[in-house]
């Protein structure tokens, strides 16, 4: 089972470091990919006791400059396929745009090495297929990129769920909208190789941390609306991110949609890089049988004693940023080297 349980130490805390001795094996683990996510994985990476970070990967020069400069890695490569050859890693992080996690997934997994994958898991159900068939054939570990799994918030509602505070969780509603958010960096205006904007970016962090809530409910059927009005043309207002590349842009503003799932369940999606609403919104709602909730702010409504209560947590460890994207690797890392549970398989 998953270690679920409430702690104030560190998200990301160092199993290997919590012993005084060295760690009896580690970890040698390359990253493909080394943009802006990276930073954040090899910051995490290198504070464990029990990991090599032996290799990089990428195509830009510039980025593999900052890998050596700023994070002194000597084994840079710009193939991917020549790293796994030479390196033969243990592990690898694949932090590379939507298009490639699937074919790098599989290499890698092909070549004998765990995978973490940065999400979305790939473009769509038949990559995703692929890369299962790999890790099953391989006897490898594959994970995917959701930290969001391992938020207080998350974690905090998913306990109320184990205990029966919500019985039946019956409609969720999953925002992640941005009233002027569209990346100026990376490749997410692109459709070919990204797979889609927001709905793929951004909502599939929220949709996943619910459908993870609600006790992963089987899907039977969805549809949904795309709308494009204002990525493709140059920003006219100020906002935190001008300047995206217009020209290029052919993904969604604004996406939304509706999951029903096989135990009666249904889930409503919104997800924006551009849309005018009055503020950014990063949130699930819920309503249960005997009991309902938000993420944000963490709180519970239900009935207790002949009253209509609301419950908010007097305490809860911080989500920052940096914590998740280590406490998931932190899991990935148990996995490998300890055979731990991924709690973000790439099949739950
Ligand atoms: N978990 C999260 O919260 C989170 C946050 C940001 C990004 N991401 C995901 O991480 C991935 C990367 O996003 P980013 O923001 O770091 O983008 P980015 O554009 O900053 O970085 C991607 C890097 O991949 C490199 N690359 C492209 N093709 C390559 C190839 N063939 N071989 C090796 N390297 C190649 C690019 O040169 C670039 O440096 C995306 O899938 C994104 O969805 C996840």
């Amino acid at each position: 089972m998953v270690d679920r349980s409430v702690s104030t130490d560190s998200l990301g805390r160092d199993q290997a470091a919590a012993v005084d001795s060295p760690p009896k094996k580690k970890l040698k683990i390359a990253i493909i990919g080394c943009g802006g996510i990276s930073e954040l994985h090899i910051q995490a990476l290198r504070s464990m006791a029990d990991v090599d970070i032996v290799a990089g990967v990428d195509i830009k020069p510039r980025r593999l400059q900052v890998m050596q400069q700023k994070f002194s890695l000597t084994h840079l490569y710009d193939d991917y396929l020549r790293m796994l050859a030479e390196v033969k890693p243990d592990a690898v992080s694949v932090c590379t745009p939507n298009s490639l996690h699937a074919p790098m997934a599989v290499h890698a997994l092909q070549a004998g090495a765990h995978v973490i994958t940065e999400k979305p898991m790939a473009m769509n159900p038949i990559e995703c297929r692929q890369m299962l068939g790999a890790a099953k054939k391989s006897g490898r570990k594959l994970a995917v990129g959701f930290q969001y799994r391992y938020h207080p918030h998350t974690q905090m509602l998913v306990r109320a769920r184990d205990s029966g505070q919500f019985g039946d969780v019956m409609f969720v509603k999953c925002q992640a909208l941005r009233r002027r958010g569209i990346p100026n960096w990376g490749v997410f205006g692109r459709k070919e190789l990204q797979g889609g904007g927001p709905m793929i970016d951004l909502g599939v962090h929220v949709m996943e941390m619910a459908h993870y809530m609600m006790g992963s409910p089987r899907p039977v059927s969805a549809a949904g609306n795309i709308w494009t009005y204002l990525g493709h043309k140059p920003g006219n207002v100020a906002s935190m991110w001008p300047g995206w590349d217009h020209a290029t842009y052919n993904v969604e503003d604004l996406a939304v949609g509706h999951i029903r799932f096989e135990n009666g369940a249904v889930m409503q999606v919104e997800a924006s890089f551009a849309a005018h609403i009055a503020a950014d919104i990063w949130n699930f709602s819920f309503m249960g049988t005997r009991g309902g909730g938000s993420w944000d702010p963490p709180t519970i409504h239900t009935d207790s004693a002949g009253t209509m209560v609301n419950i908010t947590p007097a305490f809860l460890p911080s989500g920052d940023f940096a914590g998740l994207i280590s406490a998931k690797l932190r899991n990935f890392v148990d996995a490998c080297l300890y055979d731990a549970e991924l709690m973000a398989p790439g099949e739950t």
